[in-house]
């Protein structure tokens, strides 16, 4: 019973086919380079984007799965938290979708279906829950950095959430400080190859408090002023290099630091982590070895599955169209500020 399922909460398009928690296709065409010379998303820009991209995006997921549409039997989409026009341009095309092919629509919290996207592996793509455990989930991208509890399939409690700046956006106005261009975190991840991690003292905001809440605004501030003291740190490439490992070492240690305090303390034997974010090397390294020192098991999303993408829409969506936990949802309207806690 193949599933359609779509994402357009930020400034990726995506459309996957799903069936049985096998991925059978899942497009995403990203909107970077229109988007590149604000320093950061344009919400209006992106809406008109997505309205543009979602037909030819929906007919690429159907040639790739081999189905006609008239095969699809349920259709999902991104409900929220994303940037309003964004998330309504999906939305909308998915449930006038459901309502043509007389198909039940499901509307899906976008950091819900992060939070099992690591269960989703190999090639083609297989949802493997049978292997499935409770574990402590790191969503951690350009819009959100937060600590999950997951103690059963579509059971969890959040436990802590950045009070200010999520942690992509951290490395991202980092970079812009340091003349980067937007998105900086993968540039920055580059740079820190060759820095050395140990040649500034950045702060590590709230690593040794008992909440499990984040901050990076601080770290940012930190990061403005060393650079306003001594701004010929970026005209030299190995400044550059040592300045970018430094800020990497620092956002690296709170979330490895944090996650595996909260997964300790909850005696959870496996942790997960999702999101933009987790494509850092430095960071799939750390939470591997801290893991592995705890004798836990470690799920990171697979990194085209780490960014926005419909897959991991579609393979919650077929999980609770099966469980029937929740109806069909024709007139559902989107949820730009949906806590995770209430969905
Ligand atoms: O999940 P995502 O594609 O979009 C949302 O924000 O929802 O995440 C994008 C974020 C950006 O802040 C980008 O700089 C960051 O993920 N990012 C990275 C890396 N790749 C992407 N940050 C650090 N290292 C990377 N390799
Ligand atoms: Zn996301």
């Amino acid at each position: 019973m193949p599933l359609l399922a779509f994402e357009t909460s930020c400034d990726e398009t995506s459309a996957a086919v799903v069936h049985n928690g096998r991925v059978l296709s899942n497009p995403v065409s990203s909107q970077i380079r229109l988007h590149i010379e604000y320093g950061g998303v344009v919400p209006e820009l992106a809406a008109r984007e997505h309205l543009r991209n979602l037909l030819p995006i929906a007919r690429e997921a159907l040639r790739l799965a081999g189905i006609t549409v008239e095969a699809i039997e349920a259709v999902a989409a991104t409900r929220g938290p994303g940037l309003p026009g964004a998330l309504m341009a999906g939305l909308k095309a998915a449930q006038a979708t459901a309502y043509a092919l007389r198909r039940p629509f499901f509307g899906i919290h976008h950091h819900e279906a992060h939070l099992y996207s690591s269960w989703i592996r190999g090639n083609p793509p297989v949802a493997d829950f049978g292997r499935f455990q409770p574990n402590v989930s790191l969503i951690v991208s350009g819009g959100h950095t937060m600590l999950v509890h997951v103690q059963g399939l579509m059971r969890h409690v959040v436990l802590g959430s950045t009070v200010d700046d999520a942690a992509g956006e951290c490395f991202d106005k980092a970079g812009k400080l340091m003349g980067l261009p937007y998105p900086a975190g993968p540039r920055i991840d580059e740079l820190a190859a060759n820095g050395d991690p140990g040649a500034f003292d950045f702060p590590r905001p709230m690593l040794k408090e008992s909440s499990d809440d984040f901050s990076f605004s601080g770290l940012k501030t930190s990061i403005r002023y060393r650079l306003r003291d001594n701004p010929a740190l970026v005209s030299s490439e190995q400044g550059l290099r040592d300045l970018c490992a430094s800020i990497q070492r620092a956002i690296v240690d709170v979330l490895v630091g944090k996650t595996l305090k909260a997964a300790r303390r909850l005696n959870v034997r496996c942790v997960t982590a999702s999101g933009g974010v987790t494509c850092n090397r430095e960071l799939r390294a750390r939470l591997g070895e801290a893991c592995a020192r705890e004798g836990m098991e470690l799920r990171v999303a697979e990194p085209s599955l780490c960014t926005d993408n419909a897959a991991m829409i579609g393979v919650l969506a077929e999980q609770k169209w099966h469980a029937a936990s929740v109806p069909g949802m024709l007139d559902a309207d989107i949820r730009p500020s949906w806590p995770l806690a209430g969905c």
